[in-house]
């Protein structure tokens, strides 16, 4: 479900989660502070996933940089217990419609080591990039730098890390001709969100 002012409680324990799943796997991560999950819920930008009985299961936020040009899904982290039964799966297809609702002319994209999100996002559309395609948005990059390989990114001149990097391009719908018809591009030209 999207979180609400009623979740705020939890921010703590997806915080903890998160950090305690990075170091076991011993990759790096973007910290987050609990006020930031707090902040993501009361902007409608995150989901959240219980239990039968009502225990946190999961979450997943948006983040827009670049003006809403580009949308991160950012923060994946399924508690321990839910692991392998789909969870990931169902929150990240969940976050992908919020995100589609929310910035629908936005290139969604995401950086992950985990084999689990890449085949996710692959399913949902997203295809590999190099880091030029991404956002070169000062803000998201600073995300990086709490993450333990942030000198790797720096040496690499922000070309490249140990993330991949994967991004789902919205599709291009042609403008409307005068009688209604969509307009028919040549095929060398290229549309772009501009034209719409
Ligand atoms: C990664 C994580 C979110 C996966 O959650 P999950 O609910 O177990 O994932 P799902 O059950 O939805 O599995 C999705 C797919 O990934 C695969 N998968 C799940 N965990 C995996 C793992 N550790 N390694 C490789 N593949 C994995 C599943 O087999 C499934 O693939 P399939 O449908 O082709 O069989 C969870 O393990 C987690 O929270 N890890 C710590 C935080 C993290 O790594 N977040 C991602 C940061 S980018």
């Amino acid at each position: 479900m999207v979180a609400d002012a009623t979740h705020y409680g939890f921010a703590q324990l997806i915080c903890d989660e998160m950090a305690a799943s990075a170091q076991a796997r011993g990759t790096g991560i973007a910290r987050r502070s609990p006020d930031y999950i707090v902040e993501k819920m009361h902007e409608g930008k995150a989901v959240i996933a219980f239990d039968d009985q009502g225990f946190w299961a999961g979450f997943c936020y948006v983040e827009s940089w670049s003006h809403g040009q580009y949308v991160a899904n950012s923060g994946l982290i399924v508690a321990p217990p839910y692991r392998k039964y789909g969870l990931a799966r169902l929150i990240k297809k969940r976050v992908f419609e919020l995100s589609r609702e929310l910035f629908p002319q936005a290139k969604i994209f995401g950086l992950t080591t985990g084999l689990a999100v890449m085949k996710i996002n692959s399913d949902l559309g997203y295809e590999p990039v190099t880091y030029s395609e991404l956002t070169q948005d000062e803000a998201f990059w600073k995300g990086c730098q709490s993450c333990i390989n942030y000198p790797i990114l720096l040496s690499k001149e922000r070309k490249n890390c140990l993330c991949t990097a994967m991004l789902f391009e919205p599709p291009v719908v042609a403008a409307a001709g005068p009688a209604g018809i969509a307009a028919e591009a040549p095929e060398s030209m290229c549309l772009s969100t501009e034209n719409l």
